[in-house]
């Protein structure tokens, strides 16, 4: 069963709150897209012809730029760029894409997005949950999933931390894809970029950093991200991508343009998430939870030191819903995720039933 049809019954008790729902579970963008990026989208809709694999040289173009003036990521070539359908598709179809098998091992955090796992599932790969090279001990993983700010904990890892992680995989040989899809959502702690030349010395050997734009721009409808990274790593997957069939659409591609060119609506959505954050974050406490981590990214990491299941039931009863920490993995099991991702409000309305 997909886990979220299990919280069928307490969504309908958060939907019977007489002020409705407050729905912080999925963590779907609610603010409208900028229009600078729907313009760019619609002008880009009379093309007729099948889009490039690779992206247009402008997206490519794009796409690296950003990298470098909103995350100071230097020495990206425009072929070490390639857009995906979405970073789901790219995470769930990796191992697969790279040819792994059920000889090879994919390690994701103990704490992690679900797709990680989805991913080395569909390739018939072995798992391993491990957020230290200690807990991998003597094992070594074909493809090293990292993911800071984290979903779900909110967790940021330090440059220390990820050189330490990328010297390891150069040693034996892994590779890395770094989940960066909050890396701009920074509040209490400063993420960085695997690419950064502070964590690889300038060299992408090995590295892949996945962006998504769904929630910097608010285009999860649109299904628009890219990975960039390691120059020959990106051409296999070009080659295989081809073949097939994974290609962003023209009119998206053009959007997406639009949307790396300019970070004034990227900042507004920042600011707007972490205004409800502020809000959102002492109420939660005033209500008895505790937050832990949560110092970057989209959530909240909450607990009543109870099992996850019966928070989730108690914030419904207040028309709230949020997802169960057990979803990534067994280490959640006493928290619950809490998305940013609600209307002013909608927040205003959790707030005044956190701490009515
Ligand atoms: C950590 C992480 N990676 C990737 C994604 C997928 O994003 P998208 O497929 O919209 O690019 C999500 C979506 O919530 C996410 O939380």
């Amino acid at each position: 069963m997909f886990p979220w049809d299990t919280l069928a019954d307490v969504t309908a008790l958060a939907r019977s709150h007489p002020d409705g729902i407050v729905d912080l579970s999925v963590g779907t963008p609610v603010d409208p897209v900028a229009p600078l990026i729907r313009d760019a989208l619609a002008a880009a809709s009379g093309a007729p012809g099948y889009p490039t694999t690779a992206g247009t040289p402008a997206l490519r173009a794009s796409a690296a730029a950003a990298l470098l003036r909103r995350y100071g990521v230097t020495g990206l070539a425009d072929d070490a760029v390639l857009p995906v359908i979405g970073t789901k598709e790219l995470i769930a179809w990796l191992p697969t894409l790279l040819g792994l098998g059920p000889d090879d091992v994919v390690a994701v955090p103990e704490l992690a997005y679900p797709t990680y796992e989805v991913g080395a599932q569909l390739a018939g790969a072995q798992v391993v949950r491990a957020d230290s090279l200690t807990q991998l001990g003597p094992q070594s993983p074909e493809l090293v999933f990292l993911n800071s700010p984290s979903n779900p904990t909110g967790k940021v890892l330090g440059v220390e931390h990820l050189r330490k992680v990328v010297g390891w995989a150069r040693e034996r040989g892994a590779l890395i894809a770094s989940d960066e899809c909050y890396l701009g959502l920074g509040w209490d702690a400063q993420p960085i970029s695997v690419l950064h030349p502070s964590v690889s010395d300038g060299d992408h050997t090995g590295l892949l950093a996945v962006h998504s734009l769904s929630k910097t721009s608010s285009l999860a409808g649109y299904r628009a991200g890219f990975v960039a990274g390691d120059p020959a790593v990106v051409a296999e997957l070009l080659a295989v991508r081809k073949h097939a069939g994974m290609m962003v659409p023209t009119p998206v591609q053009a959007a997406m343009v639009a949307a790396l060119d300019d970070d004034a609506h990227e900042g507004e959505q920042r600011e707007r998430y972490a205004r409800r954050r502020a809000a959102l974050m002492p109420a939660l406490q005033s209500a008895g939870l505790t937050v832990d981590d949560s110092e970057a990214g989209l959530y909240l990491w909450a607990t009543r030191g109870e099992p996850c299941r019966d928070t989730v039931a108690w914030l419904a009863e207040r028309g709230i819903l949020v997802a169960p920490g057990e979803f990534y993995g067994p280490r959640g099991s006493q928290h619950v995720r809490v998305a940013l991702t609600a209307t002013d409000e909608r927040i205003d309305a959790a707030v005044a039933r956190l701490r009515g």
